[in-house]
């Protein structure tokens, strides 16, 4: 047993932020309200329904779902953000990169939209990877996002763009998002701190300072600061 009561909600439009020491269970959360994995006890709901009782397809269509890593296959810049929504025409592309910042880049390619990425982007930097990655959310319009931020060092300009992006991203969106950033923990509706699979503290970045506690050393510590 990973995971010990574990309870948590998100009104609709809400951003939760899950912050906490390495192997807590942070990404076992997400992994299970994704559900790439099944819970063994308790309950997951969306909107008053069990995820168990959500269609597979319904649930993808629903959820988006950013990565650390940011898988790209061999093809265009504009296949590869149209994987998030296959019916998407070539202005709607253009939104999602404009939304998610990656706009500015991809025009600068030697043939824009039409770039073929290989070997998985490794063209690319890890920064653009990041921006392609939230553009592909983006087209997909999802309700309900589900984040882990790359932790990468990117250049201070491109961590910009892709802050912006991610903001871009989540406004409007309820979001779960295992946070690196400050600035995203900061702008959260509520702060879980794990903690050996357990909620150890909960609230917004103001009352959790104040508690001088887990979270206040985190902050101290490990978070880039400002
Ligand atoms: N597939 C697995 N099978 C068994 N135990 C696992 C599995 N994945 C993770 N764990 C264990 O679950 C605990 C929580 O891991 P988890 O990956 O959720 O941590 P995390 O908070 O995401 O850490 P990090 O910040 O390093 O990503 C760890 O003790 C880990 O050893
Ligand atoms: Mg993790």
């Amino acid at each position: 047993t990973i995971l010990h009561n574990i309870k948590l909600y998100a009104e609709p439009g809400q951003k939760v932020a899950f912050v906490g020491s390495t192997g807590a269970g942070k990404t076992t959360i997400t992994n299970l309200i994704n559900r790439f994995y099944d819970i063994q006890d308790g309950k997951i709901k969306y909107d008053g329904i069990n995820i168990n009782k959500i269609k597979k397809a319904d649930l993808r269509r629903s959820l988006g779902i950013v990565l650390q890593d940011t898988h790209l296959f061999t093809g265009t810049v504009a296949d590869n953000i149209r994987y998030g929504n296959l019916n998407a025409t070539d202005e709607e592309v253009a939104k999602a990169a404009k939304l998610a910042n990656a706009d500015g880049f991809i025009e600068r390619l030697p043939q824009g939209y039409d770039t073929v990425l290989t070997g998985d982007g490794s063209n690319l930097s890890q920064g653009q990877r990041q921006l392609l990655a939230i553009a592909r959310a983006a087209i997909a319009d999802p309700p309900v996002l589900i984040l882990d931020e790359a932790t990468s060092s990117i250049d201070t300009r491109t961590e910009h763009l892709v802050q912006g992006g991610m903001d871009s991203l989540m406004y409007g969106r309820t979001t779960f998002v295992i946070a690196h950033r400050l600035s995203t923990v900061r702008n959260s509706d509520a702060i879980m701190v794990l903690e050996q699979g357990r909620i150890i503290e909960r609230g917004s970045h103001e009352s959790l300072i104040a508690k001088a506690g887990k979270y206040y050393q985190l902050y101290t510590g490990a978070f880039e600061l400002e």
